[in-house]
């Protein structure tokens, strides 16, 4: 039987599961996540982890760890392994794909409506006592009817942004590394150069993974091609973002908002100058935060680590 390090408490019946199994569980006791040293450690005396998209799994750690079997990544990113390099080690890495695309798309939606509509910098000023009156010209937005919303990245995540843009109808461009021609008839979609996507959408929402390829995709070059005034949306990976040129197209005012759930890094420190724009709204990376979907997650994760401890392949593999 196995000894299973799990990174945090989590949610659901993944814990019962694995223990019914026979397995041993070590859950770190710690609201934050183990320091390297103490995470290095735990892999080290571990037939399988249960990591979470913060726990950095490093090629050292991995070489310490001659037992390590499978990391289960509680998430459908895996940026914080380097698969290869543990396959190299014997080690599989697995995600969780397919169970937290509609709850992160609710989200997506939830900022870009908050973003288009002010709701939050409305909450903070009723608050803070700034409502005198019904007034004509207090927080003003833009509609989302009508206007154009351009996503990067069609994989599950952005084709269900694209469902719910249409129930809004909205003007449906979209970027990716492949072409969905079926989604185009389905949903209406036009698909288009990255550049021709920027320049022509009031809303951008970003869906791809953190890849070599995608780094800073939106850097300054990219935000000097969006519409003037258009609201960004980021529910993927900080890293995808540029940050410095993010505050530049921010304080020249050429962007008209952005709402983030992902930054970099995670936290972002209370100092970072996004923080002091008022049409910035930042999240702390619950993208896939609904009770169902977390358990759901971490259940999926324990089905991977189950299947590898019992010698069969497990059906989550990202480096088979
Ligand atoms: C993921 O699954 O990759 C999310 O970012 C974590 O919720």
């Amino acid at each position: 039987m196995g000894h299973v390090f799990i990174t945090r408490a989590i949610p659901g019946t993944a814990v019962a599961q694995l223990e019914a199994a026979g397995h041993t569980v070590e859950v770190w006791p710690g609201e934050l996540p183990p320091p390297p040293d103490a995470l290095a450690a735990a892999l080290a005396r571990s037939d399988a982890a249960m990591t979470m998209v913060v726990d950095r799994i490093t090629p050292a750690m991995l070489a310490g760890a001659p037992r390590l079997r499978i990391v289960a990544n509680m998430a459908v990113g895996y940026d914080n392994i380097d698969p290869a390099a543990a396959a190299e080690a014997g080690v599989w890495v697995t995600n969780t794909p397919g169970v937290l695309a509609e709850t992160t798309a609710d989200l997506a939606f939830a900022l870009l409506l908050a973003a288009a509509r002010r709701v939050v910098e409305a909450d903070r000023d009723t608050r803070a006592g700034g409502w005198k009156t019904w007034s004509p010209t207090a927080f003003l937005g833009t509609d989302l009817f009508g206007a154009t919303l351009g996503i990067v990245g069609l994989g599950e995540i952005g084709e269900a942004v694209a469902r719910r843009a249409r129930g809004f109808r909205m003007r449906i461009l979209y970027h990716s590394r492949t072409r969905k021609p079926a989604l185009e008839a389905d949903l209406g979609l036009e698909f288009c150069d990255l550049h021709s996507l920027l320049a022509g959408s009031d809303f951008v929402s970003l869906h791809t993974p953190l890849t070599p390829e995608t780094r800073h995709l939106l850097g300054p070059a990219a935000f000097a091609a969006m519409k003037p005034g258009a609201i960004l949306v980021n529910t993927a990976r900080g890293g995808i973002v540029d940050q410095d040129a993010l505050v530049e197209a921010l304080r020249s005012g050429r962007l008209g908002g952005a709402a983030l759930d992902v930054t970099e890094p995670e936290p972002l420190p209370l100092t970072h100058p996004l923080y002091s724009f008022p049409n910035v709204i930042i999240t702390p990376h619950i993208g896939s935060a609904s009770r169902a979907t977390r358990a759901r997650m971490a259940e999926m994760a324990a089905a991977n680590i189950l299947a590898v401890l019992e010698g069969r392949e497990p059906p989550n593999p990202v480096n088979r």
